[in-house]
């Protein structure tokens, strides 16, 4: 097992990698009372080692559903009520066991119950256990915006238990492999060599090649949320991708890495087009991507976005108004100020820089970059 810490401003975070969930008792403060909430998945598939608590103070369960659209307010109030039945008050526990959805969640109603209680996570995704249940982000999607509310504040601990990745579907561990990528192509060049090289292992979920691979993931992403918690300048590194991403997801739920995977090809491209990184290294990007199941241009969301592909075949018109489609959600991100967005440039493998750019000039990139929506 190995500890990494993330010096929050409110406190430690303590990550423990190669942690078991049957070992989260241990980590629960004692003689408090715990509360769980978990997805109906990660429930069936692992409730017997759920954490029980004691005679005198039982854990009780909270089960949400599943799906990026369950990921609103109106979710974390039938929280709430669950929380006042059960009589959780603000020495309560609470612990996330589930993927990003769950902590997303768990955190922002735990931050803000009764002004905030302590919470905790076990991180059971790949793309979880690699990004999201690390760091304090935590929050919940509002109307069409994504992540729209929500606050800063880390968890106490959180458990990624490389083990419970064995029953995600396959189109999960790619989701978590383009976070992986995306932190290699942004600042860990030797990183992107040793996917390349362990890429068969890696998806036959090698306990070895994914310990390390989960392990360098939350070490970076910790020493850049150490530099910068509150993302004012450092952290903006890890929205490599998400700006076109989180447009696609907008569309249609297609999986957060799916869309980043997409998002991170278009970056590569427009930092090609300003001469940040060469066409080899474009091409070396898309190869590993798709080596890793990931989709790497539009056409591969022909089952998701059918009906817009089918009226963008039809004519150029066509075409041009999915385009705009994506470009109009792209300029709906919350991180938008006036007509610029920060946008994350890779300035060679293993580096990137982060640029304000006019929504005008960003969509001349786009353009540019989609012939027949190749990206
Ligand atoms: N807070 C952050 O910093 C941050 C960073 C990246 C992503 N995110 C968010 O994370 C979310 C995506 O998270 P995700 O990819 O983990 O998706 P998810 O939480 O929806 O999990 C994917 C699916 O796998 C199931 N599942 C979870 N663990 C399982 C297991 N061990 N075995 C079998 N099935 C299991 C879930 O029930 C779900 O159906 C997005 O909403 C994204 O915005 C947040
Ligand atoms: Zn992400």
């Amino acid at each position: 097992m190995k500890t990494i810490q993330v010096q929050g401003s409110q406190g430690v975070s303590t990550i423990y990698v190669g942690e078991s969930l049957r070992n989260v008792g241990k980590y629960l403060p004692e003689g408090r009372k715990c509360v769980i909430i978990t997805d109906i998945n990660v429930k069936k598939y692992y409730e017997q080692d759920f954490p029980t608590g004691s005679s005198m103070l039982p854990i009780d369960v909270i089960t949400i559903s599943t799906g990026e659209e369950i990921k609103t307010l109106a979710t974390v109030e039938i929280i709430f009520r669950e929380l006042i039945v059960i009589g959780a008050d603000r020495s309560t526990f609470i612990l996330g066991i589930g993927g990003g959805i769950v902590c997303d969640i768990t955190g922002f109603a735990a931050s803000i119950y009764m002004r905030g209680v302590e919470f905790g996570f076990v991180s059971t995704t790949l793309l979880s256990q690699v990004d999201a249940s690390v760091g304090g982000k935590n929050g919940v999607n509002f109307d069409s915006y994504k992540n729209m509310v929500g606050v800063f504040c880390q968890p106490k601990f959180v458990i990624c238990d490389t083990a419970l990745l064995k029953t995600l579907p396959s189109d999960e561990i790619s989701n978590g492999f383009a976070e992986i990528v995306k932190h290699a192509l942004i600042a860990d060049a030797p990183m992107l060599d040793y996917i390349e090289v362990n890429t068969e292992k890696a998806l036959a979920l090698d306990s070895q090649v994914i310990a390390r691979l989960v392990e360098d993931s939350v070490k970076l992403k910790a020493s850049v949320v150490q530099k910068d918690e509150k993302e004012s300048g450092e952290r903006k590194k890890l929205n490599f991708g998400h700006t076109l991403a989180h447009a696609l997801e907008k569309l249609k739920p297609i999986g957060h890495g799916r869309a980043v995977s997409i998002g991170m090809v278009a970056a590569s491209s427009f930092s090609a087009k300003k001469g940040l990184i060469t066409d080899s290294e474009c091409k070396r990007i898309r190869k590993v991507l798709k080596s890793l199941n990931l989709p790497i241009d539009l056409n591969d969301l022909v089952n998701p976005f059918n009906e817009l592909l089918n009226k963008s075949d039809s004519s150029m018109n066509g075409l041009s108004c999915f385009m705009d489609e994506i470009f109009s959600a792209m300029t709906k991100d919350k991180k938008k100020d006036k007509d610029k967005i920060s946008f994350v440039f890779l300035n060679g493998i293993g580096n990137c820089i982060v640029e304000k750019i006019t929504f005008k000039d960003l969509q001349q990139l786009f353009m540019k970059s989609n012939k027949r929506m190749r990206i």
